[in-house]
């Protein structure tokens, strides 16, 4: 077993975090603090070719591998969620399933503007009253001669306002459920698509999330992204990728809060020395520590999986699962040791506090990856599909999975 990163990753690594900490840490705290939305953040982000990070070269991409986009976005994250988020998006929610589902028209009209950020996605799937219950869409599909009529609304859509593409998810035949489901990439300047900011929120202020309104928006079939009725297999797609992305951004926050806390704990002096001498600070470093790690790992097993091609959906839950929750213990505790100041936004400890909160809560509660691992240990669904390979760890602890149906 190698725990070692190539060269290139490496690299791909350090490029990520000096520009972390040159152009995104110095500006995070203030567009949080004035709720904005960074657009010349966002246009050198694209210069400097992140957008494009696991794109093939055809499509102006560097074809990184998943090791390396999980590291590059948990530096993305140790300095701002909200810029992670807008990242995430862009290539785990709408670049890599045009990838996986789109046709080669598709695939050139979308992807190298992608790559640049002159094209910046969203994802809608969510809705008013289709949350969890995914597969309840309420939007409408109506077929047309050679266009669909989307109607419907969507909610808590991460970039909405500032896309120029949504992904769309949409109900085209209900008598047929989850199997009527289709898939859209619809051009956010088309008539009757308006979007709404969702504002003010608890955490991710310098984040735009949105509400998308779909008023009899005609769109041609050829921007149905996969075959109809695939919409459902797509969404799900999407969130394999999205809360891989998720879990990384949650260990990098994990980071940071490690980083500020120790920093802190080692200049703080209470009763005539350094908090961190003191035991019950100690237990708190030493446990957002080890829940670090252990996280860091989990993600990496997932890209690791993700690189060989194999489906990944249970690793992918249980990284989304343990890093979110463990990102927002180690957001509290970071407060904790922070003390009064934690308190205070003029110190870090509490915007990380407020942004962790969604990481349990978007792409997947903490509630539906119990459902979905709990569904697999018990052999009620295996999450990575029936008859899925073995993966190296449970190769490792010789295991046989429960395969009846209960
Ligand atoms: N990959 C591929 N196929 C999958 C799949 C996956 N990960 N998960 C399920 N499927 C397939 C199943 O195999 C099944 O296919 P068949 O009918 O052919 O057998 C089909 O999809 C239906 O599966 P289920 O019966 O399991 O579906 P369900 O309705 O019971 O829902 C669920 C399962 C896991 C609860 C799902 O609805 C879910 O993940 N819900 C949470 C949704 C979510 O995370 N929303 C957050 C969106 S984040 C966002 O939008 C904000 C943003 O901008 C960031």
């Amino acid at each position: 077993m190698k725990f070692e990163l190539t060269e290139e990753q490496r690299q791909i690594w350090q490029w990520a975090k000096e520009f972390a900490d040159t152009e995104i840490a110095p500006v995070a705290a203030a567009n949080d603090q004035a709720s904005r939305f960074d657009f010349d953040l966002l246009k050198k982000i694209g210069e400097q070719g992140f957008f494009s990070a696991i794109l093939p070269e055809k499509y102006g991409g560097q074809n990184i591998d998943h090791v390396a986009y999980a590291l590059m976005t948990e530096e993305i994250a140790r300095v701002c969620s909200s810029t992670r988020t807008l990242f995430s998006v862009q290539i785990s929610l709408v670049e890599k399933p045009i990838l996986e589902f789109g046709t080669e028209e598709q695939k050139m009209k979308y992807l190298p503007k992608m790559a640049t950020g002159e094209i910046i996605g969203c994802f809608g799937l969510t809705e008013p009253n289709a949350g969890s219950d995914a597969g309840n869409q309420q939007t409408t599909a109506t077929e047309d001669g050679d266009y669909f009529i989307l109607n419907g609304q969507k909610t808590w859509i991460s970039n909405g306002c500032i896309s120029q593409l949504a992904l769309v998810i949409a109900q085209a035949d209900k008598s047929k459920g989850h199997k009527g489901i289709c898939a859209f990439l619809v051009d956010t300047d088309i008539p009757g698509f308006s979007t709404r900011e969702i504002k003010p929120k608890l955490g991710l202020h310098a984040s735009v999330t949105s509400e998308l309104f779909l008023d009899n928006v005609r769109v041609h079939k050829s921007q149905m992204l996969g075959k109809y009725g695939e919409g459902f297999k797509v969404a799900m797609y999407c969130l394999d990728q999205g809360r891989f992305s998720v879990a990384a951004g949650s260990v990098g926050v994990n980071q940071a809060c490690i980083d500020i806390s120790t920093k802190y704990a080692m200049e703080r002096e209470a009763f005539g020395q350094k908090i961190g001498e003191f035991q019950m600070i100690q237990q708190m470093i030493a446990d957002m520590a080890a829940d670090c790690e252990a996280g860091r790992f989990l993600v990496l097993h997932a890209a690791y999986l993700k690189d060989q091609g194999v489906r990944n959906t249970r690793e992918t839950s249980m990284a989304k699962l343990f890093c979110s929750e463990a990102a927002i213990r180690a957001s509290n505790s970071a407060v904790q040791i922070f003390g009064g100041y934690g308190f205070s936004e003029e110190y870090p400890a509490a915007r990380y506090y407020r942004d962790a909160r969604v990481l349990n809560l978007y792409e997947g509660t903490s509630q539906i990856h119990r459902l979905i691992l709990a569904q697999d240990e018990l052999g009620i669904r295996p999450a990575n599909g029936p008859g899925s390979p073995m993966t190296p760890i449970d190769r490792l602890s010789y295991r046989e999975k429960p395969t009846a149906k209960v």
